[in-house]
């Protein structure tokens, strides 16, 4: 078949990609030029494990172009994965998505329009309306949501748990499976308000877990009892089951603080008050705050003191560092009027952290630390030489926000390590 990518991002470079790896011919659309432009030179503009490689595998049958008439020449079905980021209010902002369906030029052949991306549930209907406003009744619509993990995305596109179709003509949903032909997934085929649901509510369903292993863990600390023990111990309760129950300094990224603001948002649009939800928002929150809390307990006041960052991006394997943790860390840091310095493998905190030196390597980062908190769980960070990081902080202190070590694993050199919701050693 032939698609249409609109959204050259994480999302749809990666639909893309993936498509042309299925043996469809696909042409990606974005409004940035430069990010075509280097994409049609062979450069990716994002960090997403195996996505070099596919684009590059695939290269005859995946073209780049800013031209909307370009894309959709020809085309089967057009996929939407543009940004659908948070308004001030925390709803979704819409207004690329609506950009691109006022965009699509009168087309005298079937097409399907494919939303990927993340948006409120009355949407399709919205987009629907607005179609047949336009004349546009040969187009059809259809709710595919994205359910990709950053850092696994490619895996994910072409292993998924399941694939959720829910379309207003049977017809058009058959397309969009078709087009999955040669994944092998179960496929919930729905309506076009649950196809939406189902994507709020998975992401609704992941932050509530971590909220909740989150707390487990804060009343761990109050009570002596470990948190990667009581993780382990549910875990293996089938009913249950191991994902997810990690505990940490909270959720970030790109979507799981939007989806769920969007969900809370939407529930209350339309009168209902999602009390849960609002709690594991709340929860997420002071969570990220409590390692300032740590860091003062064993450093006294932060003014002055230099305070070593360990990962920047949102977890690890991916360049994202949209809502990611250690931006509200750098933030409470420099207002409490410590010295903040940073270092991430692959993130560029330049862009995004003002006031924050951004080290070379891990060890600069380090080098006359009075304290360092592990951010993110990157493996380079577990395989630091952590004698010789010993030697140059001159403080010992490390709040290890992603329990990466055991407690007393970083003892041998000195260190004094404080986790999150385990013994301290
Ligand atoms: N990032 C993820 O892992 C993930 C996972 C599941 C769902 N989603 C959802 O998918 C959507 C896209 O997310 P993302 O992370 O890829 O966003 P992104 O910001 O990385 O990419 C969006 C792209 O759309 C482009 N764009 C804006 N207007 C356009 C237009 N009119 N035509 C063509 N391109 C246009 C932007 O320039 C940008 O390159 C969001 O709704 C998000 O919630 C994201």
């Amino acid at each position: 078949m032939r698609v249409a990518v609109f959204g050259a991002g994480y999302v749809g470079l990666v639909t893309g990609a993936c498509f042309a790896e299925l043996g469809h011919e696909v042409v990606v659309r974005d409004v940035v030029e430069a990010k075509i432009e280097a994409l049609r030179a062979g450069r990716v503009p994002i960090h997403e494990e195996g996505l070099d490689e596919l684009l590059e595998r695939n290269r005859e049958r995946i073209s780049f172009t800013t031209d909307v008439s370009e894309a959709v020449d020809g085309a089967e079905v057009v996929y939407v994965a543009v940004g659908t980021p948070p308004t001030y209010s925390g709803d979704a902002d819409l207004s690329a998505v609506w950009t691109v369906v006022d965009e699509l030029p009168r087309i005298d052949h079937r097409i399907v329009v494919a939303m990927k991306s993340t948006v409120p549930v009355g949407t399709g209907r919205a987009v629907r309306h607005r179609l047949d406003d336009r004349g546009l009744e040969n187009v059809g619509y259809v709710s595919n949501p994205e359910f990709t993990a950053e850092g696994t995305a490619v895996r994910d596109f072409l292993e998924p748990d399941r694939i959720v179709i829910g379309a207003f003509d049977g017809a058009d949903g058959d397309v969009i499976a078709g087009l999955h032909a040669g994944i092998d997934a179960p496929v919930v085929r729905c309506d076009v308000p649950s196809a939406e649901m189902v994507k709020l509510a998975a992401n609704a369903a992941l932050v509530t877990r971590i909220s909740f292993i989150n707390e487990i863990a804060n009343v761990c600390e109050a009570t002596g009892a470990d948190v990667t023990t009581v993780s382990e111990g549910i875990g293996l309760d089938r009913r249950i089951g191991p994902s997810f129950l990690r505990a940490g300094i909270g959720y970030g990224g790109s979507c799981f603080p939007k989806d769920s603001l969007a969900l809370k948002q939407l529930a209350a649009n339309s009168g209902y008050n999602f009390q849960l939800l609002n709690a594991v928002i709340e929860v997420n929150e002071l969570q990220k705050r409590r390692v300032i809390g740590k860091l003062e307990r064993r450093l006294g006041p932060l003014r002055g003191k230099r305070i070593a960052l360990l990962g920047l991006a949102f977890k690890p394997g991916t360049d994202d560092m949209r809502e990611a943790p250690s931006l509200v860390l750098a933030g409470r840091l420099l207002s409490e009027g410590a010295d903040v310095v940073a270092w991430d493998p692959i993130a560029d905190g330049s862009a995004h952290l003002r006031g924050v030196e951004i080290a070379e390597t891990a060890l600069d980062a380090l080098a006359g630390a009075d304290g360092v908190v592990i951010v993110t769980e990157w493996p380079e960070i577990r395989d630091l030489d952590w004698a010789e990081a010993a030697a140059r902080m001159r403080g010992n202190v490390v709040i290890d926000g992603r329990n990466l070590f055991e407690p007393d694993e970083l003892r041998a050199y000195g260190l004094v390590h404080e986790g999150i919701g385990r013994p301290i050693a």
